[in-house]
């Protein structure tokens, strides 16, 4: 890369699944040589509900020091990576309200040219990691992006079976394996150097 490339990932997660994805894009674009912000969207659920999940308040205790997103770490990215746990085959409420309030940075054109990749976990096998994939990247049309999808570009592809994005299949509340794991890490370098060669598509 002949200057830094800047690549944000900004995820939600509530049990640590989507999180430990989200680390491994993070380690895939760095292992690309970009500058890496990887950053929680702000928790909405009432205090109530988290509590009534003793692995969701464990996640929620051991992420707390983690910095959460803003839109100037949108602004600063050359490259983003949305993850979110798929809710009813949609993403969370959490990661929806982080995408509505980029109605400024739309309207002001800071959003396009830039690389997009999304990931996901469900606890089902057919529970929808493919159509909360897409409905992010419905959001990255809207953006003008370009989006990054792993498709079969690397060996571990054929094993991990997921070209729309990064997946894990938390069957039981299972961690990512390695298979996901090295997936996911694909993904960010492919967005990384992706995103690399985005700067002329963009006005300033
Ligand atoms: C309200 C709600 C809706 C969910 N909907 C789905 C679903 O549509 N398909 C599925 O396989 N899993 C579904 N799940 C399970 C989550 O996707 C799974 O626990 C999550 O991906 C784990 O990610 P996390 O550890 O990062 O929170 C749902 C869970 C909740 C709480």
């Amino acid at each position: 890369m002949d200057r830094s490339t800047n690549i944000l990932i900004s995820y939600y997660s509530s049990t640590g699944g989507v999180h430990r994805l989200a680390e491994a894009v993070a380690a895939g674009a760095e292992k690309a040589g970009a500058d890496v912000r990887l950053r929680r969207v702000p928790e909405l659920a009432p205090a109530s509900a988290i509590a009534a999940n003793p692995v969701w308040a464990e996640h929620v205790a051991s992420t707390d020091h983690l910095p959460e997103v803003t839109l100037d770490d949108l602004r600063w990215a050359d490259g983003v990576a949305l993850g979110t746990p798929t809710r009813f085959g949609l993403p969370s409420a959490q990661m929806k309200q982080f995408i509505d309030q980029t109605g400024g940075l739309w309207f002001r054109r800071e959003l396009e040219g830039k690389a997009y990749a999304s990931f996901t976990a469900t606890s089902t096998d057919h529970g929808g990691v493919e159509a909360t994939i897409l409905a992010l990247n419905n959001t990255f049309y809207h953006w003008g992006g370009i989006i990054v999808p792993p498709g079969y570009t690397a060996e571990v592809q054929h094993e991990h079976g997921n070209p729309y994005g990064a997946s894990h299949v938390a069957k039981g509340g299972a961690a990512p394996g390695d298979v996901a794991l090295l997936s996911a890490q694909h993904l960010g370098e492919r967005l990384a150097v992706v995103a690399s060669q985005t700067h002329e598509l963009r006005a300033g």
